[in-house]
């Protein structure tokens, strides 16, 4: 568990997403869905029931790769992190990284404080040598945060997402994990 102090002076609690945790994780991501379209998923368009989120949680803790995040202000969840990392052994040193903040706390550093965590984290696994994530390229503030905390752009992927009609390109950023 970490405790931060973000810009406006409030108090921000990172830890490890538990089983309790499960009924807010799902309320807070059906939310977080619609307040931009830079999400895989809409309002209320999460996916997951109370139990599916707990046996997910469950399998991010079942392995030394993986890891599941969340932000705490005032004991209510306003971001969470998710690292997978492969479960194959020649890859077990790289996985896909996610990101969430509620708006209501947007560039207040959440963001920050959840990534520094979280790449703390791996470098003291000793496992993870790589994160990957995908951002949509207009993502302005995710690609400035991944920039800030060390990532580069390697490649593109083309029509990777399309709201209302129109497809958006995904930027592939990966950050090499070294002491
Ligand atoms: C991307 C996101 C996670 C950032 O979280 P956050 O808590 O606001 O992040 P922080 O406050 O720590 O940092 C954001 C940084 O982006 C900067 N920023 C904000 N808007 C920006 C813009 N339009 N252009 C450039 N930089 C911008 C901020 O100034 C800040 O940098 P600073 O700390 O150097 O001032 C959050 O906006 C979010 O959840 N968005 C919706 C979901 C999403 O996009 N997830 C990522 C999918 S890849």
């Amino acid at each position: 568990m970490g405790v931060s102090i973000l810009k406006d002076g409030s108090r921000c609690i990172i830890r490890r997403a538990s089983q309790r945790d499960a009924a807010e994780i799902v309320r807070y991501s059906n939310a977080v869905g619609g307040e931009s379209d830079f999400l895989s998923y809409g309002l209320n368009q999460f996916g997951h029931n109370v139990d599916e989120e707990k046996q997910i949680i469950r399998e991010y803790d079942q392995a030394m790769n993986r890891i599941f995040i969340v932000a705490e202000i005032d004991g209510s969840i306003c971001g969470m992190l998710t690292f997978w990392g492969n479960s194959r052994k020649r890859l077990e040193h790289w996985g896909e990284m996610g990101i969430s903040v509620s708006k209501r706390c947007w560039n207040n550093g959440v963001g920050t404080v959840l990534l520094k965590y979280f790449i703390d984290w791996a470098k003291d696994g000793g496992i993870i040598k790589k994160v990957n994530l995908m951002v949509r390229e207009d993502n302005h503030a995710a690609v400035a945060l991944y920039k800030k905390a060390g990532f580069e752009i390697e490649g593109r992927i083309k029509r990777a997402m399309k709201v209302d009609g129109i497809y958006y390109d995904f930027l592939y950023m990966g950050k090499l994990i070294d002491y």
